[in-house]
């Protein structure tokens, strides 16, 4: 669910698949896309999904010289009504970031606007929300540095911030596990355990996944009771009905080529209370 709450998920960008996706990053789940009409198609259902699940979707236009430009989360985390926009912990993103930010300020009107500089590095898909709790993945694109300027922000706007060492074999903590709902979290063996989140507050629920179904754990919850789920993973579904949710079932395999999840393609914003008190 990255850095918005369930009832928060009013809105969200999203970013169009570039002709040249097929260079995009690929080395954990994928070996790279070989195929952008079939990446387009995916995306598109991927927001036809949003759209169906009352969310109000913005694409922005594809940049071409950026093979990854699809993976938005990375480039911006919303936290209420404030923006951070990170150093992208790759170089070769670090170009995403201009319109992605130019966006959200628009967006949220009034909201607050921090900016990471200096050695700090994170990607936004390091980042998961359960409630008001946060954790923040370690990763190879997540440095303390990083983690300090978030961990600003959130003492900041009182939520708690929990430090998770993402391990070597995966990209992000999103990669790895992801919030359906406000109070439950999915995670795989044999990547994390979940001492790793330490207690939680009452009511909240960790689901071990089998390993082989690391991919699966990341999805999207809306407030209507249905999640978006990536197609193949028979105990995330299972799971998810056992919940007593009802899972969308999305096919992700172009976007998987490139390392990237249902959560990745997407920035959930809400508008200003103010703007939505006069719809
Ligand atoms: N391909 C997604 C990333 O590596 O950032």
């Amino acid at each position: 669910m990255a850095t918005v709450r369930l009832d928060q998920k009013r809105c969200a960008l999203v970013r169009a698949v570039p002709d040249s996706y097929p260079r995009a990053l690929a080395k954990f789940f994928g070996s790279g896309p070989t195929s952008v009409p079939r990446a387009q198609e995916q995306h598109q259902a991927y927001r036809q999904a949003l759209i169906a699940n009352g969310v109000e979707v913005t694409v922005l236009p594809a940049d071409h010289d950026h093979p990854d430009c699809i993976f938005v989360e990375d480039q911006a985390v919303v936290i209420d009504d404030h923006v951070l926009l990170p150093v992208p912990g790759h170089p070769s993103r670090r170009g995403e970031q201009p319109p992605v930010a130019d966006f959200l300020v628009r967006q949220l009107h009034g909201g607050r606007l921090c900016r990471m500089w200096g050695e700090a590095k994170m990607d936004g898909g390091d980042i998961v929300r359960l409630g008001d709790l946060f954790f923040v993945g370690r990763s190879e694109r997540t440095n303390d540095a990083g983690i300090a300027e978030l961990k600003l922000l959130l003492d900041h706007l009182n939520y708690e911030l929990r430090v998770v060492d993402v391990p070597k074999h995966a990209l992000h903590l999103t990669s790895i596990s992801s919030t359906p709902t406000d109070t439950d979290l999915l995670i795989p063996e044999g990547y994390l355990r979940p001492e790793d989140f330490g207690d939680l507050p009452e009511g909240c629920r960790v689901h071990v996944m089998p390993e082989e179904e690391v991919y699966g754990c990341n999805t999207i919850g809306f407030p209507n009771g249905k999640v978006l789920v990536a197609e193949g993973y028979p105990t995330v579904l299972a799971t998810i009905e056992a919940l007593g949710l009802e899972p969308v079932v999305l096919d992700m395999s172009e976007i998987r080529a490139a390392d990237g999840s249902l959560t990745c393609c997407s920035i959930f914003y809400s508008p200003p209370p103010w703007l939505l008190e006069s719809e």
